[in-house]
């Protein structure tokens, strides 16, 4: 059975990762600093080991990589908010730059080859032409997101000089919930708009904020591709075996092809919850690019992968799910 370390095991998507690698039988060592992430998770739900440590701490990631036989490593420790990151640039490069380095380094150090990558559709800026594919120009509009870049630069060097074989996964919006309800969503604090119109919805937040309503898209609120989490998970697993059997550094969008507005977003909860939902809206969010909608075609064929939830309604009925237990 081989071991997979996972940075940032603790955090949403992450966590959802873990629980693919136990359901496909690996062995899992989470490695979290928790900034973000959920110790209970990791500890109670999911019973796996769990290391509370920094990807930048070198000599706690030489001792994980010296005392424990792992395969690959699945990388989801980064902060993750595009509002924030240009506001913040040093904050989100330390992190999720140099301290990806820093872990490509011990790897190396450690002969660990393996390695999958969270980076995301954010890396193609302002789309020329939708759906994006993997070979869109890459003109990031956000520190957040030229963070990705970065790295995605990072491992395709890293491949040549070393050998360093990666996959990396270009998320659009990761949305949802494990359906039995014990793992969901829930940052702190939550900038995201299905788990804020949710938490609107269960009457914690008086209104939902939509940031931009004079976008050029039909209704004028931003346009996302949103993916179920449990299916961004299931092709972290496809692609490290892919990996294991011997494949080359690839990297894929993940998505499912399907445009919705942020105003579409929140007439379906409020189908889904039965609920009012107020919104007020807002100037626009700095960094939001007005259309992410991509082509996931490379990734089925390649790694034949099938999305089990693409309906955004069920994807919402997932989050919905999990909030109400959260909070009741
Ligand atoms: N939005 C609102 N109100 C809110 C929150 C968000 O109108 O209260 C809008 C945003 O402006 C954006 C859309 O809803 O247009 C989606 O915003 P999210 O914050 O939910 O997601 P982002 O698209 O900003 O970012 C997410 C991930 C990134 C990833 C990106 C890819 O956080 O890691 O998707 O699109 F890169």
């Amino acid at each position: 059975m081989s071991t997979i370390l996972v940075t940032g095991g603790a955090g949403y998507i992450g966590s959802h990762a873990v629980l693919a690698l136990k359901n496909a039988g690996y062995e899992v060592i989470v490695l979290d600093n928790l900034s973000n992430g959920h110790q209970e998770i990791v500890e109670q739900v999911l019973q796996v080991k769990l290391i509370v440590g920094d990807m930048s701490d070198r000599a706690l990631l030489d001792s994980i990589f010296s005392t424990n036989n792992i395969a690959a490593v699945m990388h989801f420790a980064a902060y993750i908010a595009v509002g924030e990151s240009v506001n913040e640039p040093a904050k989100y490069y330390r992190n999720n730059v140099v301290g990806t380095l820093t872990l490509l380094e011990a790897m190396l150090a450690a002969s660990v080859n393996k390695f999958i990558f969270s980076s995301t559709c954010a890396l193609y800026g302002v789309p020329q032409f939708i759906p994006l594919t993997e070979d869109h120009p890459q003109n990031p509009i956000s520190p957040y997101a030229t963070s990705k870049w970065m790295v995605e630069r990072i491992l395709s060097d890293f491949d040549t000089a070393y050998h360093l074989k990666s996959v990396s996964f270009r998320y659009f919006n990761a949305a949802g919930a494990d359906p039995n309800g014990l793992l969901g969503e829930d940052h702190i604090p939550e900038t995201h708009l299905i788990p804020l119109v949710l938490l609107t919805a269960l009457g914690k937040s008086e209104s939902i904020f939509i940031f931009g309503s004079d976008y050029p898209t039909p209704d004028g609120t931003c346009i996302r591709d949103y993916i179920h989490v449990n299916d961004l998970a299931q092709a972290h697993i496809l692609g490290l075996q892919y990996l294991l059997d011997g494949g080359e550094s690839e990297v894929f969008n993940l998505g499912n092809g399907n445009g919705f507005s942020v105003r579409e977003v929140i007439e379906t909860a409020k189908q889904v919850t039965g609920k009012d939902i107020p919104i007020i809206e807002r100037d626009r969010r700095p960094g939001d690019p007005p259309i992410l909608v991509g082509s996931s075609d490379k990734v089925r064929k390649k790694l034949v992968w099938h999305p089990q939830y693409p309906n955004l309604n069920e994807i919402i009925t997932h989050a919905w799910q999990w909030h109400q237990q959260k909070h009741q």
